[in-house]
């Protein structure tokens, strides 16, 4: 059923993930707002059925879908020329797509798959996206973090996490970097017209865990989250909050749950870890001289 509330009519929202869960009931909420949407996923099927499926119950047309592997650099730089070459304006990135893995797998490009997807795939994206998003300012990232960044720690000695892997010291680690580098390019898009925020969807009850931890692990996810999750519509409440409401223009560098800004763990707050892990994370996706990297104040 069409919405009569147009508000993000005109604006052009990238939600990745966008075929499922959170990331799906994200770009249907601004495509009733009237948003011209980009879905970005992994899967032509699916995100064939998202697409059309978020078209008919908006009553929306513009919709678009890009195929994209958060775990390929190559993929993502494909992504972001794809997107580049558009003749569009870019005024919200929200960095959805993520999951969890049971055991320790490598991406194509030899890193750790949950620190891959979940944070160097928003960290390379983003800022090979920030000049778009500088010339369509004002401007919004969202980065959808999680509360599980609270137990998360990061050792710069093993971000690939080849001393010791654990599904959620996997998963906490790659939601802490998350927030970290929110914190970082929020303070490097100062007087841009660019604004950086992060959030915690809730427990919500979506298809996370139902890849990358085999058939028992699916299986326990699944009881656990859809026993106990609220609905993606309500999980997609902060991002699309976070992408659209007037009353946080201009506000950046806050994390959110429930659409209220609320302290994120103590650590989240180093600047010295935020900047080393914005260095580290260059080196690691073979970034230099892009978007915030070359902007970084001088400290
Ligand atoms: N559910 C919760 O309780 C909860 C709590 C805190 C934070 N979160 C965060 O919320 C975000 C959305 O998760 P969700 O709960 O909605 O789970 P979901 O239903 O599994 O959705 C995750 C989305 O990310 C996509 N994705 C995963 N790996 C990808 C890759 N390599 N390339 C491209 N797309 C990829 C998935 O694509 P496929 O469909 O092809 O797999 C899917 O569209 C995640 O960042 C998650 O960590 C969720």
């Amino acid at each position: 059923m069409p919405n009569s509330n147009t508000s993000m009519q005109g604006k052009v929202c990238i939600v990745t993930g966008a075929n499922s869960g959170i990331g799906k009931a994200t770009a249907l909420g601004l495509a009733q707002m009237g948003a011209t949407v980009v879905m970005v996923c992994r899967n032509k099927v699916k995100g064939e059925e998202a697409q059309n499926e978020i078209k008919e119950k908006s009553g929306n047309d513009a919709i678009d879908l890009i195929l994209a592997d958060l775990s390929s650099q190559e993929s993502i730089h494909q992504l972001a020329e794809n997107i580049q070459q558009r003749n569009q304006q870019l005024h919200v990135l929200i960095n959805n797509a993520g999951g969890v893995n049971l055991s320790r797998r490598e991406t194509m490009d030899g890193l750790e798959m949950t620190f891959a997807v979940n944070y160097l795939a928003p960290f390379l994206l983003t800022n090979l996206l920030l000049d778009k998003l500088k010339a369509s300012a004002p401007s919004r990232i969202v980065n959808v973090s999680s509360e599980s960044h609270q137990s998360g720690y990061i050792r710069m000695d093993d971000l690939q996490l080849e001393k010791g892997y654990r599904i959620m010291r996997a998963y906490g680690q790659s939601k802490l970097a998350l927030v970290l580098f929110t914190y970082e390019l929020a303070r490097r898009l100062q007087g841009t017209g660019v604004t950086a925020n992060c959030l915690h969807p809730g427990f919500v009850a979506t298809n996370i865990g139902q890849s990358g931890v085999g058939s028992i692990g699916r299986s326990i996810t699944k009881l656990i989250f859809s026993g106990l999750g609220i609905s993606p519509e309500e999980g997609a409440k902060t991002s699309i909050y976070l992408a659209s409401s007037p009353e946080i223009e201009g506000v950046t560098g806050k994390y959110f749950i429930k659409s209220i800004p609320v302290r994120s763990a103590p650590i989240s707050y180093d600047e010295t870890l935020q900047r080393q892990l914005w260095d580290e994370s260059t080196k690691l996706v073979n970034l230099h001289n892009v978007g915030a990297t070359s902007t970084a104040p001088s400290r």
